[in-house]
């Protein structure tokens, strides 16, 4: 039997709750696909500073390191605001980034027809949106040098290296390729020098990869472009702080921060994280959306163990149960049915469980053969 270690970092607020949820859906992949998922808990973020001073301990670390991939819940929450800038539990989240080189950030905002109603955003706008963010994760102005702050000021440094620029490139052009072949660089290159660079080393990259269409856009612009009319992009390359912006503006195609997941891909590590943060107003009280953490775990079976049929098997559990009208509080609309974090849970695993154990059997046999 295939078997992976996964480390399991459900951090403050509902991170632990969505994780639960997602973690029995893992185990009920396992069970169809007869693949066992190790799974090792980790104290990550406020937690790990109530216990330890610091949100990410080196032990915490090497068994990221170790793992054959990570799932994260969500770190933060008022309790730890106060403390001071180096030790909250955000700057945990980027340490543990940097330390295992997750340089891109994948974020697919695709709508689930089911929830056409449930953005802000008008149907006609949204429908067959379909936009993959790639989001430069371990560079630019979250880690240029020199910061600081001080009595009179507060300081960052945005800069970009070649080879960060070219390493994110590939991924984008690679990407862009399974998808609808188009990549749109974006940038502020009229002002800043580091998008001018950004947007030179992109272009010189493009050659290798001449069969994807490339097209240019300023960051102002481009926030614009996705609520007029996000149709008209497909990957989305762009640095870290634009990256982090745009992202949230994405969710709203599928009509809620908490329906977007994320891949964060380096060349030995893979974490997966929903986008959203750990609500602490909602924590506790059953009432959070688990499916953006549950679709992260579907990205991990399809980009960390190359089980694009589990990942598959998830995507449509999801989209059987909306389609049935079930709603957590973030998507729910009038004419829907309000459920809690627990009952979405059955609602899944209800689902992907009816998947026909003949159809299983041929994927299994498919893999192992
Ligand atoms: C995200 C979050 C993080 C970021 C925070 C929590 C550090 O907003 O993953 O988008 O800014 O990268
Ligand atoms: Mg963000």
């Amino acid at each position: 039997m295939k078997s992976y270690d996964i480390t399991v970092l459900p951090g403050d607020g509902i991170g632990p709750e969505v994780m639960d949820v997602a973690l029995s859906v893992l185990d009920l992949v396992g069970h169809k696909f007869n693949i066992k998922f190790n799974c090792k808990e980790e104290l990550f973020g406020g937690c790990s500073i109530d216990k330890y001073g610091i949100p990410l301990t080196e032990e915490t670390i090497n068994n990221c390191k170790n793992a054959d991939s990570i799932l994260l819940g969500a770190v933060g929450g008022p309790k730890w605001e106060e403390q001071p800038h180096n030790k909250k539990p955000e700057q945990g989240l980027l340490k543990l980034r940097k330390s295992l080189g997750l340089y891109a950030n994948l974020r697919p905002a695709k709508i689930y027809s089911p929830l056409l109603n449930a953005s802000s955003l008008k149907p006609d706008v949204i429908r067959k949106a379909d936009v993959m963010v790639v989001r430069e994760l371990t560079s630019g102005i979250y880690f240029g040098e020199p910061r600081g702050i001080d009595k009179n000021k507060g300081w960052n440094t945005l800069s970009y290296t070649r080879e960060e620029v070219e390493q994110i490139s590939h991924t984008a052009f690679k990407l862009a390729r399974k998808r609808n072949n188009r990549v749109t660089s974006v940038h502020k290159s009229n002002v800043l020098e580091s998008s001018q660079f950004w947007k030179d080393v992109v272009e010189s990259i493009h050659k290798e990869y001449s069969d994807v269409y490339l097209n240019e856009m300023y960051v102002d612009n481009a926030a614009m472009q996705l609520v007029k009319d996000p149709k008209q992009f497909d990957v989305i390359l762009t640095q870290n702080l634009f990256g982090d912006i745009l992202s949230d503006i994405t969710a709203m195609i599928t009509g809620s921060l908490g329906m977007l997941p994320s891949a964060s891909l380096g060349s030995k590590h893979s974490l997966y994280e929903p986008v959203h943060g750990s609500a602490p107003e909602i924590a506790g009280n059953n009432k959070s959306n688990p499916l953006a953490m549950v679709a992260s775990v579907a990205m991990m079976l399809e980009y960390s163990f190359n089980l694009p049929q589990a990942s598959a098997m998830i995507y449509a559990a999801i989209n059987e149960v909306l389609e049935l009208g079930y709603r957590t509080l973030d998507i729910s609309t009038k004419d829907t049915n309000l459920v809690s974090t627990s009952v979405m849970q059955n609602l899944i695993l209800e689902k992907c469980a009816d998947k026909s154990d003949t159809i299983i059997e041929m994927v299994r046999m498919s893999y192992e053969g």
